[in-house]
């Protein structure tokens, strides 16, 4: 008899009961937040091209949506505007009557118990669609900061439970925490967009979002795709100012962010699979090329095992009711 000296790895993978036992991470609808367009002045909705199946919502539809996803367990949405006017200085970002505003307290009104997260920026709501102001063709980083604070605290205001500002100027989860905490909102969290990248995958977002800058990109402010140890940089600066969760975005091309990220800090960590990650995933399903739900939820699982707490993903609704069958 031959004596084997190798390991028997297969002797765990030998039945679905055992898989199921070692299996070292799972995805539960707790993970997911499912992100949210709304337009102001839009009756019904209107699907956004490049991402099939996902809506611009006018308030109306977008209270119903909200009873949908709270049947499905969804914990919490994250909101995104959409103006019916803009100006330079983005005034309807902060306004109290704002689009945003205004769907926080639907939200709110439908289900209390929803977690109501409202990315905080102002790329929808100046012509120029920058995350800033604009100033001879710059973005000017302090003035913005202060806009982009009275824009988190009018959405903390309405009834937020977690405002993300995802603008990536310097200093603003200070100038956030300051102005929360000095108008009694001290219970409201920050969800830093911390290492956000200038990333490509962001295009059918901003169809979505009406968001396109009018000239020149976002790489003087959203950080280079190749930078890594920059990540734990800014990270760092957003923890020091008070941020209470980090966010890695993109997700799916940066997996190693993620789990650099979650090696070093212990906040809570969160990433955004972005849009073009969801139209990729799409396209390939309607051409036939893919099995959809094995590839969203390979993909919802490897978020998770890079060490993600928190998925925010346009398959949530989807992910819900595949793990609800599961379940069944
Ligand atoms: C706003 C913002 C963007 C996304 C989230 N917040 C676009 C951008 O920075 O250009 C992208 C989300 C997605 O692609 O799904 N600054």
């Amino acid at each position: 008899m031959i004596t084997m000296t190798f390991d028997r790895h297969r002797r765990l993978r030998a039945n679905a009961g055992i898989r199921s036992l070692v299996r070292e991470h799972r995805v539960t609808v707790n993970d997911l937040i499912y992100p949210m367009f709304v337009e102001e002045g839009l009756k019904g909705t209107s699907e956004i091209t490049s991402m099939p199946g996902v809506m611009r919502y006018g308030l109306d539809e977008f209270r119903k949506e909200i009873v949908r996803l709270s049947s499905l367990g969804i914990p919490g949405i994250i909101l995104f505007g959409i103006p019916s006017e803009k100006d330079e200085l983005s005034s309807s970002a902060y306004a109290d009557k704002g689009i945003v505003q205004e769907a926080v307290r639907a939200a709110k009104s439908e289900n209390p118990d929803l977690v109501v997260m409202t990315d905080v920026c102002l790329c929808e709501y100046n012509p120029a669609g920058h995350c800033g102001l604009v100033r001879d063709g710059k973005i000017v980083n302090d003035d913005s900061v202060q806009l982009i604070a009275k824009t988190a605290l009018s959405h903390a205001q309405a009834g937020a439970d977690i405002v993300a500002p995802s603008d990536m100027m310097d200093g603003r989860v200070q100038r956030i925490r300051e102005v929360l905490d000095d108008n009694q909102l001290t219970d409201v969290s920050i969800l830093s967009y911390a290492v956000k990248y200038s990333s490509a995958f962001y295009g059918p977002f901003r169809e979505a979002a009406d968001s396109t800058p009018a000239f020149g990109d976002r790489k003087s402010y959203q950080m280079d795709p190749a930078n890594a140890r920059e990540a734990l940089r800014e990270a760092e600066s957003d923890v020091m100012e008070g941020a209470d969760m980090l966010m890695v975005k993109p997700a799916l091309s940066y997996l190693d962010v993620i789990h650099r990220i979650r090696e070093t800090f212990t906040q809570p960590v969160a990433t955004y699979n972005v849009s073009a990650e969801y139209s990729m995933v799409k396209a390939a399903a309607k051409a036939g090329w893919i099995d959809e739900r094995a590839i969203v939820m390979e993909m919802m699982t490897s978020f998770k095992r890079a060490g993600a707490d928190i998925i925010l993903t346009y398959h949530a609704p989807d992910v819900a009711r595949w793990l609800r069958e599961e379940n069944a």
